[in-house]
């Protein structure tokens, strides 16, 4: 198979196509030969070695990537329910590696057919994985009621743009974004379900006293901090990451107690092996939510000999939506 392999941990000039031996699936696995591989900002982070001491991750030579869009090569055994040839999207619901790659061995609880969804295989790869994250946060960790407020975070990003179409599937009565002063033009032009997108960085001010029921924050940092002042009694603050790299961020627990708020965790490789039919639920609300065109956002397709760019652009934060690999062209 045809690979991007990450020689050693490094700049992005670190990443190489090479041939590799076809891999073939194990029990509970399928193996998919890959049309499209998205590139996430955990594929920069692997990349750098920034989880080079947590035991289990993977150390170079690695492939980056964890989100695949293609057709059922092979089927382990134990594996029933697709077809050989049969169009699918994946995610890795563990710490994922080896999407960058023309066959991805994939575990078959992350894998969802969109045989005859007539989507757009580059915007399926990049946004059913995150839509069914989406889902599992907002309907199993935010327990999102119909009728409830949301705001998110970075809302342009690859993971937040996925919030506000499961919020709307879900009933969310006003669903909010911010981001930062630099992505306001951009915002003007979302197609993405959002009321309102504000400049996060003149929070809570700008918001008007208006407040939420559930926060999505995968940015961390001052952000984060700002979300306290926009939470009602009985809100939920959803940590889900943290692109802003501010690690030393910290909560004040007595004025959980005093708000009355909650601020929980989700991390998708920690829950999701936990909850497969969580994530089954989700990812067929996610191809439903894709097909609505409820998760609509520009996505750039470039080779697998561009792959260094990709990731580049990513640094740069020079991308609007997200960027797809593609063996093919
Ligand atoms: N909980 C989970 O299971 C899960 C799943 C997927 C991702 N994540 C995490 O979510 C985070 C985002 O991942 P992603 O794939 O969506 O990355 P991404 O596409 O690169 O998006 C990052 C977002 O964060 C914003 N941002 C970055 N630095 C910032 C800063 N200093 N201040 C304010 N905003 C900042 C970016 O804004 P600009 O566009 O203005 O740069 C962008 O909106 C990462 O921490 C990732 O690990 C978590």
């Amino acid at each position: 198979m045809r690979a991007i392999q990450a020689t050693q941990f490094g700049s992005p000039s670190v990443l190489t196509v090479v041939d590799l031996p076809d891999p073939t699936p194990g029990p509970g696995q399928i193996a998919i030969d890959v049309t499209h591989a998205a590139v996430g900002l955990i594929d920069l982070l692997f990349r750098q070695g920034q989880f080079k001491d947590v035991p289990g991750m993977a150390q170079p030579p690695l492939i980056p990537g964890l989100e695949v869009a293609g057709t059922v090569r092979a089927l382990g055994d134990g594996v029933t329910g697709f077809a050989i040839g049969e169009n699918v999207v994946s995610m890795s619901a563990g710490a994922g590696t080896g999407g960058y790659a023309s066959v991805y061995i994939a575990p078959v609880h992350g894998v969802v057919s969109i045989e005859g969804s007539n989507v757009d295989p580059a915007l399926v790869v990049a946004m059913i994985p995150n839509a069914a994250m989406a889902h599992v946060a907002l309907s199993l960790v935010a327990k999102l009621g119909k009728g409830e407020s949301v705001l998110v975070h970075g809302a342009l990003g690859g993971f937040s743009s996925a919030f506000p179409g499961i919020a709307r599937q879900l009933g969310a009565s006003r669903v909010v974004g911010t981001v930062r002063s630099g992505k306001l033009e951009t915002a003007a032009h979302t197609k993405l379900p959002y009321d309102r997108i504000v400049d996060s960085s003149e929070l809570p001010g700008v918001l008007e006293g208006e407040k939420f029921d559930v926060i999505i924050d995968p940015v961390g940092g001052a952000v984060r901090g700002q979300s306290f002042a926009l939470m009602k009694p009985g809100s939920r603050l959803i940590v889900a990451g943290n692109a802003s790299g501010d690690w030393a961020h910290s909560v004040k627990t007595n004025d959980l107690w005093l708000g009355s708020t909650t601020v929980a965790g989700f991390n998708a490789g920690a829950l999701l092996p936990l909850h497969p039919q969580a994530l089954r639920r989700g990812l067929e609300a996610a191809l439903k939510a894709v097909a609505a065109g409820l998760c609509d956002i520009p996505v750039d397709v470039l080779p697998f000999s561009e792959a260094v760019t990709a990731h580049e652009r990513m640094e740069s934060r020079d991308l609007c939506g997200r960027i797809v690999l593609t063996p093919e062209l």
